[in-house]
């Protein structure tokens, strides 16, 4: 494909998905829509060829605006989303408005188009918490947070294009994705910033529940392969094959940091905190994609990756970060425990 459109781009996933794009495949341009939401963030592209992409700022909501983006376009990867579980139990208006309606305007201003392949990108949560085994593509859908809600409703009204118009729509449902660039509201990059300050790791009820990790590369080289050789009208899996405790995660950042587990500070738990997530992704592997980033050198990269790009990580924290911050955690940091 010659042009694509990767909506979301300026986020976490897809500006590495951008990022990957552009190294693999020389001949391809990419126009990048997104709406520079608080989480979206023109300096995660900073470092990319602007020759090899286009960057529209706008809504996906908004059709004239999805239809100027997709001119000549011949694939959609759809990562745009209002992302954050903690904020979704504080308001989920704007989850149903971007997941929901969002895929609803792209996928009708797609829908006259030739379009070849389009990938929604969706999440292991729609699973709900798995407490035993590993949830496969065919296993039920029973989200437990209005975030995780609003995305497996994406999905099903990805579902419904495939089956009334036969667009050749696909799905991936991706694990925790880790590294560069993620907005500090997500528990890696807090964690690790809050440590380099010597601040407090506000860690949610026992810090039991337990997340699969997933390096962004890998999440991004899985959405590449689903995009080019997965089947349209299919989920696909992408685990990372590493799941860990959140107090594991916690130590090993304290660890690598040369920093004290006396910041840990055990604080009121997340309303419906989903327990664990498990996927088995043999379904992608059969497509030929595998894991490359081993767990122990991907967090101890992505931690100095934090501790070299200051610049980055300390712009976002200083604006409307430090609002949601002292809404978020005062209290909670308060009320906590050290065990
Ligand atoms: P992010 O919050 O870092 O990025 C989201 C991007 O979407 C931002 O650039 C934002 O400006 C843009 N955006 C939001 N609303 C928009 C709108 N209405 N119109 C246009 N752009 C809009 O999120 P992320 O972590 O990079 O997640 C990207 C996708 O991957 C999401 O669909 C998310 O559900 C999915 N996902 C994330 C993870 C994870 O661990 N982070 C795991 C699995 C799946
Ligand atoms: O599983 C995929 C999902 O992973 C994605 O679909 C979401 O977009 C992404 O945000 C992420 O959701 P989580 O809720 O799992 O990620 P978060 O980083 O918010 O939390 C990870 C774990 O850490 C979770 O068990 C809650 C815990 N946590 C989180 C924060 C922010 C804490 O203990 N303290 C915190 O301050």
């Amino acid at each position: 494909m010659q042009k694509i459109l990767v909506t979301g781009g300026a986020g976490f996933i897809g500006s590495g998905f951008v990022r990957t794009q552009l190294r693999d495949y020389p001949d391809q341009h990419i126009v990048v829509l997104d709406k520079l939401t608080y989480s979206g963030n023109l300096d995660n592209l900073k470092d990319l060829d602007q020759n090899r992409y286009t960057f529209i700022q706008g809504d996906v909501n908004d059709p004239e605006c999805v239809g100027k983006a997709l001119e000549g376009c011949e694939g959609i990867v759809h990562f745009a989303a209002e992302s954050h579980v903690d904020r979704s139990l504080s308001g989920a208006s704007d989850f149903i408005d971007t997941n929901v309606g969002g895929v609803n305007t792209l996928l009708s201003q797609a829908r006259e188009l030739d379009i070849k392949r389009i990938l929604l990108v969706s999440t292991d949560e729609v699973y709900g918490s798995v407490l035993e085994g590993s949830s496969v593509e065919d296993s039920p859908i029973v989200p437990r947070n209005p975030y995780s809600a609003s995305k497996a409703a994406g999905e099903l009204l990805g579902v419904s294009y495939f089956e009334s118009f036969g667009m050749p729509i696909v799905i991936t449902r991706g694990s925790n994705t880790y590294g560069p660039y993620q907005y500090p509201e997500k528990v890696l990059p807090l964690f690790i910033s809050n440590a380099i300050d010597n601040e407090a790791l506000p860690l949610y009820g026992d810090g039991k529940n337990v997340r699969d990790w997933l390096h962004v590369e890998d999440h991004c080289s899985g959405i590449d392969f689903v995009f080019r050789k997965g089947e349209p009208g299919q989920a696909y899996n992408i685990a990372g094959e590493n799941e860990r405790e959140n107090i594991f995660l916690t130590k090993r950042i304290l660890s690598l940091l040369g920093k004290p587990e006396s910041l840990i500070r055990y604080v009121e738990d997340r309303t419906g905190h989903d327990r664990r997530y498990s996927i088995d992704s043999s379904k992608l592997k059969k497509l030929g994609w595998a894991p490359k980033i081993d767990f122990d050198e991907g967090i101890k990269l992505t931690v100095q990756w934090y501790q070299e790009n200051e610049w980055w990580w300390r712009k976002i924290k200083s604006g409307e970060f430090k609002a949601y911050y002292e809404e978020h955690y005062r209290k909670r940091l308060e009320e906590s425990t050290s065990e």
